[in-house]
């Protein structure tokens, strides 16, 4: 056991490694590697926090920004929240949910569009994520039957595995105005030990089929939440993998917060509290190592807790994860030891 430990541990890849192994491949694309942007948006008073990687590229997929390249990768830091990706009272209680995380992002300003985008897709993950063909299915907006074609071309899928979605989880807008465009996303199915159905299936909602990968053809500009929508000057690729999410699929695990970089954070807070990582009190560590990302991110690129505004959704963040604390028995400031291991 000893041995099989040691060498599992020696194979697997860290969040770090997938990180690098992500953004160096796209780097071997003719991609900038373009820094993570501050999690306040500089250049969008329309939105809370930055959500997503296309939120610093906002202006060059409209056209009024130019920069010096056409092909973009990043790992962006994200909030979602408060405005409207907001995910905060899921936390702690499912496998997935996140008020932090990064994206992983690879983004073509008016240069490449949707053939390169997915055989970029399918090329990471089959070859050199090398994840199993027979685990994997995508889903396509109803009415893009160019992006289905392509899924049939390029990755060989057969027709049961290229489900068509017509609501708009497979159109993706950044909010209620900005670039926005019909979406393709590629799911892992995690087993039947876990209950859920495939996307669109009435039990879709299961945590069975984990979406990691969204390739957004970005095409359009919207105004008035969607009620008037132009054409942007070129048709462009916004992708968005979420880091902790493709590193619980590599690792192995069936809950982003076991994957190394959250599950250090977790048995450091058991280690100070004494409570078990993963007894019925879990959801308190999980909600901890999350909002604790998620405080010190914030802090570090200058929000202050207050009454309003970010502030506000950062004080809710930090007194919910104080909350929890308190709930594992701990009578003194906790959070602020564990910023060490984060
Ligand atoms: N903007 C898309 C998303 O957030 C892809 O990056 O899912």
């Amino acid at each position: 056991l000893e041995i099989y430990t040691i060498s599992r541990d020696f194979f697997m890849k860290t969040v770090n490694d997938i990180r690098s192994e992500f953004l160096n491949f796209f780097k071997g694309k003719g991609h900038a590697v373009v820094p993570s942007s501050p999690l306040v948006p500089q250049n969008d008073p329309t939105l809370m926090f930055t959500n997503s990687g296309m939120v610093q590229f906002k202006n060059v997929f409209t056209g009024t920004e130019k920069r010096d390249y056409t092909r973009a990768t990043t790992a962006q830091k994200s909030v979602r929240a408060g405005g409207k990706h907001n995910d905060l009272d899921n936390v702690g209680y499912t496998a997935r949910h996140h008020t932090f995380f990064e994206m992983l992002g690879n983004f073509s300003f008016g240069d490449y569009f949707k053939e390169e985008a997915i055989s970029y897709a399918w090329e990471l993950v089959s070859k050199n994520f090398v994840l199993p063909k027979d685990k994997l299915l995508v889903t396509v907006y109803h009415e893009d039957e160019d992006a289905a074609k392509l899924w049939k071309k390029i990755a060989g899928f057969s027709d049961d595995k290229i489900i068509r979605i017509a609501t708009n989880a497979n159109f993706w807008m950044m909010g209620d105005t900005g670039p926005c465009g019909p979406c393709s996303e590629i799911f892992y199915d995690q087993g039947d030990k876990l209950w859920g159905g495939p996307p669109g299936s009435k039990d879709e909602d299961g945590d069975r089929f984990l979406e990691f990968w969204n390739l957004v053809f970005m095409q359009f500009e919207q105004f008035d939440g969607g009620k008037r929508r132009i054409p942007l000057p070129k048709p462009s690729i916004d992708t968005g993998m979420g880091l902790e999410r493709i590193s619980a699929i590599m690792q192995g695990k069936l809950s982003n917060y076991d994957i190394d970089l959250l599950r250090d954070i977790i048995e450091h807070s058991a280690d100070l509290t004494g409570v078990s990582p993963d007894g019925d009190q879990a959801p308190s560590h999980r909600v901890i190592a999350d909002h604790l990302r998620a405080s010190s991110f914030l802090i570090a690129d200058g929000v202050l807790p207050s009454n309003e505004g970010r502030g506000y959704v950062l004080r809710r963040i930090m007194r919910r994860g104080m909350r929890h604390a308190h709930l594992l028995g701990a009578s003194e400031p906790l959070l602020y030891k564990l910023l060490p291991t984060l």
